[in-house]
């Protein structure tokens, strides 16, 4: 395997590889890869001749006062992983390579944006469409995975895809989870023991307002209940925890097919997000 830092090696490599009629799989990430990452990979790899994954913290998707600096970083160990899942090259940028440094031109994600994350992290929405466009014309894959741990990035690229004609079919992968629910994240390091043990706690709360949702179609109710749960058994904040149609967002009706239970809640001083998506008919349908 390959660690490619600048456009021009990436761009080399896609000549390449279009060149020899092969398919393209990309899998873009901010590194220090977990089994989520890597099942994303395992996914590109099967699906497509050749998957190049890109590691990058990208900064313009951090707000201010966010974690930019102190996010972990470990190319090493990222580079490892990678390979042992038969990703073949991974794209890893400085961000001078990426970024010219006189501004330029930015994305504007839209209504989808506002809610849920974007309420909290204004601009963050922006930032993920600006470097998932760029690396989108660079490696110019047939398919691109993302996980659906973030399930409001993917409903907003999945716009961007529409709107800007990306000819790039979209691949979403199952939330990847450790054995007590807790959805798997390069951030659940920031965790200590207590906020670690309280984490699952998330996902239960989730669970149960599906289950309401399910038999009661009750949203106030369901959402009451899982707020509940969140505070009985954790000493956490809750930022929103949010019932929606899925992708498009918005308030739950009768017509609705696809519904979104998302939570973002702090631990200490650690955002965690998390979601259930599913019909009132079954689950949702996945790669
Ligand atoms: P990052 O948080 O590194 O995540 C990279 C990809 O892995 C995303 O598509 C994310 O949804 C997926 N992922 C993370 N945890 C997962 C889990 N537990 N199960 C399944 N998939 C999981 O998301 C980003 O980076 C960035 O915003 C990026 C798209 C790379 C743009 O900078």
């Amino acid at each position: 395997m390959n660690v490619l830092t600048t456009i021009a090696q990436l761009r080399q490599v896609v000549l390449d590889t279009k060149n020899q009629h092969q398919t393209i799989g990309l899998v873009p990430t901010m590194g220090y890869l977990h089994e989520g990452h890597l099942t994303l990979a395992q996914h590109a790899k099967r699906e497509n001749d050749v998957a190049i994954m890109s590691i990058f913290v990208n900064p313009t998707q951090f707000g201010p006062n966010e974690d930019f600096e102190s996010y972990p970083r470990d190319l090493a160990r990222d580079t490892k992983l990678a390979a042992s899942v038969g990703v073949d090259y991974i794209f890893a940028p400085a961000v001078e390579e990426m970024y010219p440094q006189d501004g330029g031109i930015r994305i504007r994600a839209g209504r989808q944006a506002e809610l849920l994350c974007g309420a909290s992290r204004p601009g963050h929405f922006d930032g993920v469409l600006q470097v998932v466009a760029k690396l989108f014309n660079l490696v110019q894959p047939d398919r691109a995975y993302f996980g659906q741990k973030d399930a409001q990035q993917v409903a907003i690229i999945q716009t961007m895809v529409r709107d800007y004609n990306f000819p790039i079919e979209l691949r979403v992968v199952p939330v990847v989870r450790e054995e007590d629910g807790l959805a798997k994240s390069s951030r659940n390091v920031y965790l200590n023991e207590t906020e670690r043990t309280q984490a699952p706690a998330i996902q239960q709360a989730l669970q149960l307002a599906k289950c309401e949702l399910q038999e009661t179609q009750d949203v106030k109710k369901a959402l009451a209940l899982a707020t509940k749960l969140i505070e009985d058994n954790t000493d956490g904040n809750i930022d929103y925890l949010s019932i929606l149609s899925y992708p498009d967002l918005n308030e739950v009706t009768v017509d609705t097919e696809q519904i979104v239970l998302a939570a973002a809640v702090y631990l200490g001083k650690t955002r965690l997000i998390d979601n259930v998506i599913f019909s009132l008919k079954g689950e949702m349908a996945h790669v």
